[in-house]
């Protein structure tokens, strides 16, 4: 209701694409380093969920990073496969030796990246960034460029840098919040003036470093950019990146973008990459988190019973994920009789008295009551009476 109010405010595209880079920024979490194998497994998996693009890694980086984005583009996936390169000769033979269709290809454009990172005036970088793209272009790739940290970078500058990669040949302007320090209007503002100057689509790629990468990464498509970078779960440097899973629940559901992801694998996904980065999630990660189609307290476990909208935004179900009534000291007699019932118990009215009182018990102590406390418990008090 009031989105639809907002909504004519907007300049949404028709659709986002969603440009992958959990095997590439993702892999970048501090303590993660996958095997070629594993980012195979990961690659076939983000191909089923339907992402546009898998950034698989950067090859000019090891032999294993090349080894990797060779044994991915070779796939032949429907996603495109593309590989990091800095506008540099070598970086982007590497991405051409293994075989990608598509580049992404970066140098960085703020005053920082300049003085102490290049060591290079703001002309030299535009050479480079031009030379860096019609090279690419004229070896058959598909063409991103990136100004890193452009969120930091003099807006007329910046205008600069894109207008010569898009003269260049770049199918693709992406606008990288490099260290976070974005906030939704100031990004909103951003990508609305770089689209009054650029005819290619923009991309935006937000580092989460104060909780704003989806926020702001919504922003900027609600100021008409046309692709989102994110990364499963969230992984990436520092704070990491956009939550892809986040990401995508909010176009298609807030904002009814229709996006080509099979919504309905997002828990799988989540859970593999998981278990294979060894980055476990916090109970209350939005979308995919244990906790996030729980229930304990007694009126929401109630009102959930009657209708699953009263406190659910969207199904479980949507994201292959599942309801779970919990038990603790919050529980009402609603959820404990639907538990039992689950569970095919049959108790009286006083035996069902005595294990609710139990329940609230053990909940008032802080205990987390499970599926096996509940049956244990309830085994006892029958085999009582
Ligand atoms: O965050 C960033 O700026 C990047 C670049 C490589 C585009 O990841
Ligand atoms: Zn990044």
């Amino acid at each position: 209701m009031y989105i639809e109010e907002v909504k004519p405010e907007m300049k949404l595209p028709e659709t986002v694409r969603i440009f992958d880079t959990t095997l590439r920024d993702g892999e970048q979490t501090p303590g993660v380093a996958l095997t070629v194998d594993e980012k195979i497994c990961i690659a076939r998996k983000l191909d089923s969920l339907g992402v546009d693009t898998i950034e698989a890694g950067f090859p000019a980086a090891s032999p294993g990073e090349m080894d990797s984005v060779r044994r991915i583009a070779d796939l032949d996936l429907d996603a495109n496969t593309c590989g990091l390169a800095r506008v540099l000769r070598e970086d982007i033979d590497a991405v051409i030796d293994c075989g990608a269709d598509y580049i992404h290809t970066f140098i960085g454009t703020s005053p920082l990246h300049r003085k102490y990172k290049l060591k290079m005036s703001p002309e030299e970088i535009i050479d480079r960034a031009v030379f860096g793209v019609e090279y690419a272009v004229e070896h058959g790739l598909r063409v991103e460029f990136s100004a890193e940290d452009a969120t930091r970078t003099e807006f007329d500058y910046l205008v600069g840098v894109y207008r010569a990669a898009e003269d260049a040949g770049a199918d693709m302007i992406n606008v990288p919040d490099t260290v976070g320090v974005m906030i939704p209007r100031a990004m909103n503002r951003l990508i609305r003036g770089l689209r009054d100057e650029v005819r290619t689509p923009i991309s935006v790629h937000c580092h989460n470093d104060f909780g704003l990468a989806v926020a702001n990464s919504l922003a900027a498509v609600e100021a008409g950019a046309s692709q989102v970078h994110a990364t499963i779960n969230g992984l990436g440097e520092r704070a990491g990146n956009a939550a892809l899973e986040e990401v995508v629940m909010a176009l298609i559901t807030r904002y009814d973008l229709p996006l080509t992801i099979k919504t309905t694998e997002l828990v799988n996904i989540s859970e593999f990459v998981s278990k294979i980065t060894g980055v476990r999630m916090p109970p209350n990660k939005a979308i995919v988190g244990e906790n996030a189609f729980a229930h304990e307290a007694g009126i929401h476990v109630h009102g959930v019973l009657e209708k699953a909208e009263t406190y659910e935004p969207i199904t479980p179900e949507m994201v292959g994920h599942k309801r779970r009534i919990v038990l603790g000291k919050h529980t009402g007699a609603n959820a404990l009789r639907s538990k039992l019932q689950e569970y095919g118990i049959d108790m009286n009215e006083d035996q069902f008295c005595t294990l609710y009182e139990q329940v609230k018990r053990l909940g008032d102590k802080g205990k987390r009551i499970t599926d096996a406390d509940l049956r244990a418990m309830a085994v006892t008090i029958l085999g009582k009476a």
